[in-house]
């Protein structure tokens, strides 16, 4: 593909950002939970752009963002529990797969011609503003390369899609630090643990979640393949290494959290893989080539999208 010139916009700089994305191009841009690369998801060549930056293999249906309950009622249909999930946690970390109202005018790529379509209304007030100024509902999933680590600062995207994105604006940081939580309804359902606790998700449903706590199963479908991998491999549920990514007392170069808060851990994961990664590069390729050895992380709260996240890092390697 050709090479683009990757603009870095500074966060006053939305009212450009929008006028981007409505004119068809790719706009990666941070919300709470990762940077997303972002497209028009009415106009079917500016989404087919995105899975050609991101190199992805196959056409998965993508998350589409919206700036409020009310622009989301006009691409989906609300059942009551969707309402009443929308209403306790929008603007937030949650996405919603719900079935496509008529009308929607949505590209059949952001849905991957299913019927029902993921929908999420992000708190991070960039990323409302941006929303708000496009005037267009925005389809994105992380913006990194196909199954490499999503990026939670402006540098991570710019280091992955340079050259093949139109432009990156730079919110800071993100504050969550892992995808959303991917729930559908009819009957309630946890399709994907993300930044969003399960454990919120059914005090707020009055039952609880079918989903599996084991880290080695990841339960949604389809995904048992290595995702957000870094270069090292990487070791799951290690007290010690060479290379160790601690979390609370078991230490390491890098620790998730000292004080073993799943939060902090969230936040600092995908920067602390990047981090050991370029550590595991400099290392001695000798003794048994950098891994990346990585604490117990508790399943209880972000635990499950942590641990998540971290066994698909762990995945055998399809390249
Ligand atoms: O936090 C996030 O969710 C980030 C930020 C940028 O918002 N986005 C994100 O998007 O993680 P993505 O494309 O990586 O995740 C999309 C996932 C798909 O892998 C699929 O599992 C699920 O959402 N999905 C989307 N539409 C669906 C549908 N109609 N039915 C079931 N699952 C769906
Ligand atoms: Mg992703």
């Amino acid at each position: 593909m050709t090479t683009l010139t990757t603009q870095l916009l500074r966060s006053d700089e939305v009212a450009q950002a929008a006028q981007m994305l409505q004119a068809g191009q790719l706009v990666a841009f941070p919300t709470e939970t990762v940077y997303g690369l972002g497209a028009n998801a009415k106009n079917g060549e500016a989404v087919a752009a995105i899975y050609a930056a991101k190199g992805r293999p196959s056409f998965n249906p993508l998350i589409v963002h919206v700036p409020s309950l009310a622009q989301a009622e006009k691409l989906a249909v609300f059942d009551d529990d969707a309402r009443a999930l929308a209403d306790a946690f929008w603007p937030g970390p949650l996405s919603l797969v719900l079935p496509l109202k008529d009308g929607h005018g949505l590209s059949s790529l952001v849905t991957a011609g299913l019927d029902t379509v993921a929908i999420r209304v992000p708190a991070q007030p960039l990323a409302r503003e941006l929303l708000a100024q496009a005037g267009c509902p925005v389809a994105a999933p992380s913006a990194n390369p196909s199954g490499q680590i999503s990026p939670t600062t402006a540098a991570h995207v710019t280091a992955g899609l340079s050259g093949r994105i139109d432009a990156v604006i730079d919110g800071g940081p993100c504050t969550v630090g892992v995808e959303s939580t991917i729930v559908a309804t009819n009957p309630v359902r946890l399709l994907r643990p993300g930044g969003l606790p399960v454990e919120a998700l059914e005090a707020a449903v009055g039952h609880a979640l079918d989903h599996d706590l084991n880290p080695s199963t990841p339960s949604a479908p389809g995904q048992l393949t290595s995702h957000y991998a870094p270069n090292a491999a990487v070791v799951l549920n290690q007290l010690k290494g060479a290379l160790m990514l601690g979390f609370g007392s078991v230490d390491g170069q890098l620790n998730l959290s000292a004080s073993a808060d799943l939060r902090e851990a969230a936040a600092n994961l995908f920067a602390m893989l990047r981090q050991m990664d370029a550590l595991a590069k400099g290392q001695d390729k000798g003794e048994g080539e950098g891994q990346i050895h990585v604490a117990p992380i508790p399943m209880a709260g972000l635990g499950l999208a942590i641990n998540d996240r971290l066994s698909r890092a762990a995945a055998p390697r399809s390249n």
